[in-house]
């Protein structure tokens, strides 16, 4: 790859990453006999959707807008499940969507009348909340004591809804084949006698299947042997970060050097506000290409500082083997998934271009960002 082609910053997801996720997730989707979805919330880069519907030709919806471009760019209507509809969006979500599910069941009493004045032509699920979950970090845990989302088992009573067909659980994030392993366990303890009554039952996201060392064999027979004594459930899994995991990064360009106490930071053309805002929410610290990721004494060292106003706009510190200098690009590694979706225009600093790397080596912009983006966001 020609670093000297792209413009910086600039979003740079790779072809053949991307194409070697997408065959691992449709080899699970067919050995698995499930349903396999992208979810919007972690990738929406729809100029590559042409590329993902080779593989996977159906996504998830939590919003009118991801609706739509759910049915216009991926051309199939979107598996939504939004935590409340409203009476101003909810006829647009029906005309966008194949599945809703619905967060409470005061959503579903209130919006089901129109289903059926719709002709019944989406089928309508129910979010549970198993009670159970591994995720540590709080601002991720669905399932965390008092959480808004989904319905606890005494909700429901002894009888389901008439009209919900299936049932919708997230409770993982960036989570093992032995996490879902416990959340079925949870599921069949918590809701088990609904589940020979309903037609799907949709376990979410957070299956990170193409991350290096995840048990892809025993997510497969897990799945199988779950469907087995289940025939009647289609399970759909709806994971996110999984199809964009690791499959490219944010580049950018020391701007200046700064030194403060001896702390030395690198100025740069990006933000971890407005462009890597998951690095300071979660937080973690992103790998940077070629340079040591945790301090090493003797060596240049440098926190990496970004471009908004916001004084914590900072992470660090890395290590290099030469002094950083101005012009130097610094390549923030796996910046594709959640990052792209996520930015904002903060301080009305400007998004970074995104592009493809395809495979004839060619560098392919998908779209630069200028005034009228942000001008248009704001009103
Ligand atoms: C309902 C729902 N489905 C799917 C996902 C995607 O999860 P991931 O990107 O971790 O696979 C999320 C993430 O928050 C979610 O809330």
């Amino acid at each position: 790859m020609d670093i000297n082609k792209i413009p910086s910053p600039c979003y740079v997801m790779e072809e053949k990453l991307l194409r070697k996720n997408l065959s691992l997730i449709k080899y699970v989707k067919e050995q698995a006999q499930v349903n396999i979805i992208l979810a919007f919330k972690a990738f929406a880069m729809w100029k590559s959707f042409p590329i993902i519907r080779e593989y996977i030709p159906n996504s998830t919806a939590s919003s009118i807008f991801e609706a739509q471009l759910a049915f216009e760019e991926m051309k199939s209507p979107a598996h939504t499940y939004s935590p409340s509809y409203s009476d101003s969006n909810f006829p647009i979500f029906l005309k966008y969507s194949s599945h809703i599910t619905f967060n409470s069941l005061s959503q579903f009493e209130r919006f089901y009348p129109q289903v059926i004045a719709d002709g019944n032509k989406v089928s309508c699920g129910l979010r549970i909340n198993p009670e159970y979950s591994v995720v540590d970090t709080d601002l991720y845990n669905p399932s965390m004591p008092g959480s808004r989302f989904g319905v606890l088992t005494e909700n429901i009573g002894s009888e389901l809804p008439k009209g919900i067909e299936g049932l919708h659980c997230h409770n993982l994030c960036e989570s093992t084949s032995y996490d879902l392993e416990e959340t079925l366990k949870h599921i069949e303890n918590k809701f088990g006698q609904f589940l020979p009554l309903v037609k799907w039952l949709n376990l979410g996201g957070g299956h990170l299947m193409t991350k290096k060392g995840y048990d892809i064999e025993h997510l497969i027979s897990l799945l199988k042997s779950f469907k087995k004594k289940y025939p009647n459930l289609e399970i759909i899994l709806e994971p996110g970060s999984a199809f964009a995991w690791e499959t490219g990064f944010l580049i950018s360009t020391v701007t200046d050097v700064v030194e403060n106490n001896g702390i030395k930071t690198a100025m740069l053309d990006v933000s971890f506000a407005c462009h890597m805002p998951d690095c300071l929410e979660m937080p973690y610290k992103p790998r940077i290409r070629g340079a040591y990721h945790e301090p090493v004494a003797g060596k240049p060292t440098y926190r990496m500082g970004g471009n908004s106003c916001l004084s914590g706009d900072f992470m660090g510190e890395w290590s290099f083997d030469e002094p950083l200098l101005i012009g130097d690009k610094i390549i923030f590694e796996d910046m594709i998934h959640y990052t792209t979706v996520k930015t904002t225009m903060f301080n009305g600093v400007s998004h970074p271009a995104i592009a493809l790397w395809s495979n004839k080596d060619e560098l392919i912009i998908y779209k630069e960002f200028g005034y009228e983006d942000f001008k248009n966001r704001m009103s």
